[in-house]
């Protein structure tokens, strides 16, 4: 998959991932809106160019509180998101150019408040799918919201995500999507117990190209 071609999608307001990205960052916003910690962590696995969060931590009052991990293998696009999170001031925002597949990408970064696994459940297999999920607990400070996102294309794997999130502690705040066919974008909430990192350990591998 030639991801920089895929980036470009986003130049375009009318393909999916550009409507998908605005419904992310809407997302992002209204949990910013809603948290009132004095500091904040964030962390975004397979990040691309962070075309999702670093325009939200821009204009948010909350974003200068915000201390993110953007993990991202493809260099090109993690140089530009260092490159805009530079622009926009962002000091809190580390970009690592690496393998967001295993947690040990996540040493030191978490438990995060926010956690964004947008463009992932797309790429790799269910199996895969279930296993980052049963993780994310691993990720995520008391509390902490996990904004998602996958394709509805049949066989439409969103009813499933959404309850083996609910089998592992998360309440859903919203669940967006234009339809059958078209994306998903959801927000859940943990309310069971968070976990701590399991260093070492291989949560997916990027295998389908959506
Ligand atoms: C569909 S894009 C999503 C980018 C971004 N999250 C967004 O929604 O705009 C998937 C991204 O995952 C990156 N990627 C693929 N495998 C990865 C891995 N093992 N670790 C980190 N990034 C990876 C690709 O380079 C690509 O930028």
């Amino acid at each position: 998959m030639d991801w920089l071609a895929w980036h470009e999608g986003y130049n375009d307001p009318t393909s999916p991932h550009a409507r998908r990205l605005v419904v992310v960052q809407d997302h992002i916003r209204t949990f910013l809106d809603r948290c009132d910690a004095p500091s904040i962590r964030a962390v975004s696995l397979c990040s691309g160019s962070g075309a999702d969060l670093l325009p939200v931590l821009a204009e948010h009052p909350a974003g200068r509180r915000t201390r993110a991990r953007l993990i991202e293998s493809h260099p090109e696009l993690a140089e530009r998101a260092r490159v805009t999170a530079r622009e926009l001031a962002l000091e809190g925002v580390e970009v690592l150019t690496g393998d967001a597949s295993t947690t040990d990408a996540l040493v030191g970064a978490v438990p995060a408040d926010l956690v964004l696994v947008c463009g992932v459940f797309g790429n790799i297999s269910d199996d895969d799918v279930y296993r980052t999920v049963r993780a994310l607990p691993q990720l995520c400070a008391e509390g902490a919201t996990v904004v998602w996102t996958r394709h509805r294309h049949e066989p439409d794997l969103t009813p499933a995500i959404r309850e083996w999130l609910g089998e592992v502690g998360f309440a859903e705040r919203s669940f967006d999507s234009p339809g059958v066919g078209d994306y998903a974008v959801g927000s859940h909430v943990l309310v069971g117990p968070a976990r701590r990192l399991e260093p070492g350990v291989r949560l997916f591998t990027f295998s389908r190209e959506r």
